[in-house]
């Protein structure tokens, strides 16, 4: 079974055709963050005019890159939801008319289970396995028991985890996007020299805050002389910020183990852009070694934003019969408790 799936919820357009033997056949990904840059974030106008520029060059591509015919393709899956909505139209429109015109069924992919299911296409991990889902629109803890099964155990109460890191990095002169660029100056910091707070510390429950540590960067900028930081101390806060959010999804998680235990998970995973985070993964490592659970985090370039994980998504759902009408409507909000399989 191979299935061609179509990511454009965000600022990537993308691209891909996954088999059932969890290849990949084809992949080709057009970021637009120079089209953004300049407005130190994602336009979504500019976005969903770009993913129409682009996305029919992509679909063609793949296709030549694979060697195969796409009437040889047995569904046409794309992100129908959450994200925004332009760009979101764009590739459910394009996968309907692909469907339509080569008479396959075409699947309706919640971006959030595309991610959630990423674990399954690179490791075959078996379910129910324990997901922390960490994006830049999303913080969740989840048991993930089946295909459109989800029970979720926490979430944020205020600020996604990558968009903290994305509103420090603005405040910081770090540049969009914010998450590698805090990463990359993180790595010539020092954690040690500025004290962000540890929310939600000895809580119970695995509930995140982010907005907390975001004020205490603004703080400790306002603090530093006036004019554009230098550059250690722009490393320095960028080193302690990931530190904290660090050791914060890690204080988190544990209770999350903790709560999960009875249902025992095959695996302690992550998912989302923020997942691609070295000094995150190496602590979520730690975690699961210290429980005795394997460590499951894709490969970066499968944690942020791509078109194989709606593949394999779509594939996942196709090969249990499942697949969706032609009018389904694009859902700029889709949690995934809404999901069933
Ligand atoms: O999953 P994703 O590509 O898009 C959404 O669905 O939101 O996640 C994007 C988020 C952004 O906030 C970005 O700053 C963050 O993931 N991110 C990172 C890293 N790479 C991307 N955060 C920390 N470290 C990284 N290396
Ligand atoms: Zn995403």
């Amino acid at each position: 079974m191979r299935v061609l799936g179509i990511e454009t919820s965000c600022d990537e357009t993308a691209v891909a055709v996954v088999d059932d033997g969890r290849a990949t056949l084809a992949h080709a990904l057009a970021s637009q963050v120079e089209e953004h840059r300049r407005y130190g974030g994602v336009v979504p106008e500019i976005a969903a005019r770009s993913h129409l520029d682009r996305l029919d060059g992509l679909v063609r591509a793949a296709a030549e890159s694979a060697q195969i015919d796409l009437a040889a393709i047995d569904g046409f899956a794309a992100t129908a939801g959450p994200g925004l909505i332009g760009g979101v139209m764009v590739g459910v429109m394009t996968a309907k008319a692909l469907a339509s015109v080569h008479r396959k069924p075409f699947i309706a992919v919640n971006h959030l289970e595309a991610h959630a299911l990423t674990a399954r296409f690179t490791d075959d991990v078996a379910f129910p396995y324990l997901l922390l889902l960490v994006s830049g629109g999303h913080c969740q803890v989840l048991l993930v028991k089946g295909v459109g099964h989800y029970t979720c155990l926490g979430s944020t109460l205020d600020d996604a985890a990558g968009e903290c890191f994305d509103k420090a990095a603005k405040m910081i002169g770090l540049g969009f996007p914010g998450g590698p660029a805090i990463e990359a100056a993180a790595a010539q910091g020092d954690t040690n020299r500025f004290s962000l707070p540890a929310p939600l510390k000895g809580r119970d429950g695995c509930d995140f805050s982010f907005s907390g540590m975001k004020t205490a960067v603004r703080h400790a900028v306002e603090a530093l002389p006036p004019g554009p930081l230098t550059r250690q101390d722009a490393n320095d806060l960028a080193a302690s910020l990931q530190q904290a959010v660090t050791a914060h999804v890690i204080d988190r998680l544990s209770n999350a183990v903790a709560m999960s235990a009875s249902d025992t998970p095959t695996a302690l995973v992550a998912a989302g852009g923020v997942a691609a985070n070295t000094a995150l993964r190496a602590a979520l490592q730690d975690l699961a070694d210290e429980n005795g659970l394997p460590c499951v985090v894709p490969p970066p370039a499968l944690c942020t934003d791509n078109a194989v994980m709606v593949a394999w998504a779509g594939l996942e759902r196709l090969r249990l019969g499942a697949s969706d009408p032609l009018d389904f409507k694009p859902l700029p909000r889709w949690p995934l408790e809404q999901l069933s399989a």
